[in-house]
């Protein structure tokens, strides 16, 4: 069921964004055309492509064809849910880290049997929540965790279902916060301490242990670290197996890279082969694996339509300012990060006159830390468009208020068909919360 770019153009898709293409001047998402999204709807503007989200997601469902898998999309990459909506409709499972994504998933109709909860710190109540919801897993993240859940569990007359995150070790060569594999890492129990875990956890009365899970890092882009984990992993199978402790499931999280740079990660149907040769290799291609994707599905779905608000020409460096900021594309100030930017208008006939020249793109934001590209070749003036890609991943799902910015305007396009999944934040939506006292 792979699905073909549509007919916006596919020769002149952009790279590692299928259903993004120039046809003439024009930039599209599938069968739109962005500058008349920016036109009904306002900027800053994210978009998009169901069609995208749906050919990321068809490439990990080839990879497990004929095996026992779930796919469980890790939702804090975005976690509107106008596209968790797609991801429930297309049967998957969702990764979730608080009682809050619990509640989105449960709202856009996702199966809470299909749920599995991560992160470090649950808190009792958000422990309670997800048993009562009725979810498929804990990956549980420390000894002390499983204690916490057990008592939680029993006392409502229930058995958490658990697997434990396992720390393999190894290095994922990505940028270190998104590191999540290594020794010095929170996540996850030592390899070396992980059997006698399993054994304590097989002991408490308000836990049924049912699989062992591992996540080593986010915007990988080679297969090693994964198959060095999957090695490692499999040893503590290997071992808490023949301690009489059964493993129905094998959780090797998310965590493949996308194109944002040319950046080459492997294809997931390609990665999946590979692992899965190792899998049958050692004896395991039998049992049930899940997965936890999150950028890789999302992130060259979704592109940010801005305005440029002023070109500010500097004795050393020239500044585009448009009007999304920081808040809304916080990735390039936390990370370093790089988001192709791109003309909404092809420069041939939006801006013939407008000669090229170098710009740090930056956004209104009090703070010299907003930026979103640097040192830019780019032929822009005041009221051009620009299209910042690969934004579908961490992008809304970690945008804030700062400087009393509203959060932007969600669009999900299907076709031709395109839906309204967020509608623009006001000042009056964001100060809803809040109450002035008598002073
Ligand atoms: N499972 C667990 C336990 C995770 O912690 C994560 C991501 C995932 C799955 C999904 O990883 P993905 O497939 O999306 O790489 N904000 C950062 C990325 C943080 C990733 C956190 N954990 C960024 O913008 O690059």
């Amino acid at each position: 069921m792979s699905q073909q770019p549509s007919t916006a153009s596919a020769a002149s898709a952009l790279p590692g964004h299928p259903f993004v293409a120039y046809r003439g001047a024009e930039l599209q998402i599938e069968d739109v055309r962005l500058s008349q999204l920016a036109a009904e709807h306002g900027t800053p503007l994210f978009v998009y492509s169901k069609a995208s989200m749906l050919a990321a997601l068809a490439a990990y469902q080839r990879g497990f064809a004929g095996r026992q898998a779930q796919i469980c999309y890790a939702m804090k990459a975005n976690s509107s849910l106008g596209v968790l909506q797609v991801f429930a409709v297309a049967g998957c499972g969702f990764d979730i880290v608080s009682g809050g994504e619990l509640e989105r998933v449960l709202a856009a109709g996702g199966d809470a049997a299909k749920i599995i909860f991560s992160g470090v710190g649950k808190t009792r109540a958000e422990m309670r929540q997800a048993l009562q919801a009725g979810i498929g897993c804990f990956n549980v993240e420390s000894e002390a965790e499983l204690d916490v859940l057990s008592q939680v569990a029993e006392a409502l007359g229930l058995r958490a279902p658990v697997s434990i995150r396992v720390n393999p070790n190894v290095d994922p060569k990505t940028h270190p916060y998104i590191s999540t594999g290594l020794k010095d890492n929170k996540f996850g129990v030592a390899h070396e301490d992980t059997l006698r875990i399993y054994q304590h956890a097989a002991s408490l009365k308000g836990l049924q242990v049912v699989g062992i899970d591992c996540h080593i890092g986010s915007q990988i882009t080679d297969a090693t670290p994964y198959l060095d984990a999957m090695d490692r992993v499999l040893d503590l199978v290997a071992s808490i197996e023949a301690s009489g402790i059964a493993l129905a499931h094998i959780d090797f999280g998310g965590g493949l890279g996308i194109n944002y740079n040319n950046d080459t990660p492997p294809a997931a149907d390609a990665l999946w082969a590979q692992l899965l040769r190792k899998l049958d290799e050692r004896g395991y291609g039998q049992k049930k694996l899940m997965i936890e994707p999150g950028r890789s599905l999302v992130g060259n779905a979704g592109v940010c339509v801005t305005e440029v608000l002023y070109v500010k020409p500097g004795e050393h460096k020239n500044f585009c300012i448009i009007d999304a900021a920081m808040n809304d594309l916080p990735r390039p100030a936390m990370y370093q990060a790089f988001h192709a930017i791109v003309p909404v208008l092809a420069e041939s006939t939006a801006t013939p006159s407008t000669p090229e020249a170098r710009y740090d793109v930056v956004g209104p934001i009090c703070e010299s830390g907003d930026w979103i590209g640097r040192d830019r070749a780019l032929s822009v003036k005041a009221g051009d468009q620009l299209a910042v890609l690969s934004t579908g991943a961490y992008c809304m799902s970690m945008s804030s208020n700062y400087n009393t910015r509203g959060r932007a305007v969600e669009l999900l396009v299907d076709g031709a068909k395109v839906h309204v999944i967020r509608e623009r934040e006001s000042a009056a939506d964001q100060m809803r919360l809040e109450r002035l006292v008598t002073l």
